[in-house]
Order: structure tokens, then sequence, then C-alpha cells
């Protein structure tokens, strides 16, 4: 057999295991990801199940994920692409940011890039929480919310993107007003500004940028557990576990 011929062998047959493992499991969504498609407070008819066990591992639907994912496991085999979050923690460095803030960049939108969209900004503080500096996780958390109000000091006008994305009149909210009026009291209020400013807010499709150039400053500034991502007991160690294996039936 020649080597094109033994590749392609063991692909149709990883295939297959993948197929096999598929009818032998009944696959559920969360409520979440189908809320709105669905909706949820009327009667559903039954999925049919029988004689197939609820998954309750990893989905094989997905690349597995090692024993002890890291961090770059998680952006490497369940974010998406993450070119924005690159891209700005590129122009971080570019502009001389701390590391501190180039990190923020390099994460700030994993909550809409791998966990859930709305409210972004809080999922994505939460998840890191455990393990980076306060100052990290202060920037994306309120990154939510200063994205919305300019800061002439720092150079921060409301994105005109936003204005076609949401709406010119639109209003995100009482709750993000207060959170504005609240971080911009902070101390580390630059931090959540500078992230804003390094957000970009168009993606430019000529910038490649790999996440390899980032690896030394992930090392000193991410704690990453020695028994992997949502197996060391940390306060959201659950989250990157759903992460990891998003269609567990519980
Ligand atoms: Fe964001
Ligand atoms: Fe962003």
């Amino acid at each position: 057999m020649s080597p094109a011929a033994a590749v392609l062998e063991k692909a149709e047959a990883a295939d297959l295991a993948a197929a096999r493992e598929m009818d032998r499991y009944a696959i559920v969504k969360s409520h979440l990801y189908t809320s709105g498609e669905i909706d949820h407070t009327q009667p559903q008819p039954r999925d049919d199940a029988k004689g197939r066990l609820r998954l309750m591992g990893h989905d094989p639907r997905l690349p597995k994920m090692p024993e002890k994912p890291t961090l770059i496991d998680f952006f490497k085999l369940r974010f998406g692409p993450c070119v924005h979050m690159l891209q700005s923690a590129r122009l971080a460095q570019k502009n001389g940011c701390s590391e501190k803030i180039v990190l923020a960049c390099l994460l700030h939108d994993v909550g809409n890039n791998g966990f859930i969209r709305a409210d972004h900004g809080y999922w994505g503080a939460q998840l890191v929480e455990p393990y980076v500096d306060e100052e990290v996780t202060f920037a994306i958390r309120y990154h939510q919310a200063l994205r919305f109000f300019p800061d002439e000091k720092y150079g921060y006008v409301y994105p005109e993107s936003y204005a076609r994305m949401f709406g010119r009149d639109f209003d995100p909210g009482k709750h993000i007003h207060r959170a504005h009026e609240y971080a911009k009291k902070h101390k580390y209020y630059e931090a959540a500004r500078l992230l804003t400013v390094n957000d970009l807010y168009a993606f430019d499709p000529n910038v490649h940028v790999e996440l390899e150039e980032f690896t030394d400053v992930i090392g000193r500034n991410f704690r990453q557990p020695e028994e992997g991502l949502g197996f060391d007991d940390s306060p959201t160690a659950h989250m990157w576990r759903t992460i990891n294996w998003p269609t567990r039936y519980l």
C-alpha cells in the first residue's frame, strides 16, 4: 500500500470509529445552546434515545483534549481561530503595553470565542480569574462596559462598527452604565481602558499572528494548573470542563 493510501485508510478508519461512537450515544445539547431557536417553556418532542447511552465524556465529533489540558490546548482545540484576540495582543505589544495588558488582550474575548457570547466580558473574566493577576481580570470584565463609552484622554472613540451592528441609538442598559461609572473610579481603570484601545474593531485580513508568539507571555502570566485546566478544583474548573466536554448529559 502506498503511503498516501495508508493515510487515507487510517482517516477512514477514524471516521468509522467516530461514527460508531456517535451511534452508541444520544448526544443532547444544553438548553442554553438552543434557547431562542426552541421555546423551552413548551413541551418538546422526546428524543428517541432507546438503546443508546447518554454521553458523559468526550464528544466524538470534537478533537480530543489531552488529559491535562493547558490554555494553549484550549486555544487550539476548542476556541475559534481567535484572529481578533491575537491581533489585539500584537497591537498592545506594538503600542508598548505591559505584559499584563498584552495577556488581557490575548484573552479578552474568550467568552464569545469559546464559551458564551452574551455578557462575554464577564464570562471571560470569570473563566481566567483563578489563573491571572487581578488587573488582567478587571480589564477583561470591564471592557464589556467601557467599549461603549468614549474616553478622549486615551483616544478611544465609540466604534463605528458598533453603530452599524447595534444601531445608532443602541443603549447598553443601566447595568453597563453603572459598571462604567464604577470602573472609571477604580485603580485598574487604565488597564481596562487600554484593553478597549487595543481591542481591534476591524479585523485586518493582512495581519497574520501565531499563538506561539505569546507562549512566553502566557508562561509568565498565566498560572497553568498542574492537573490541567478543568481538573484543578479551582472555582472555575467546571467551566473549563464544560468547554472540554460541552455535550455531557449531566
Ligand atoms: Fe470584547
Ligand atoms: Fe474584542
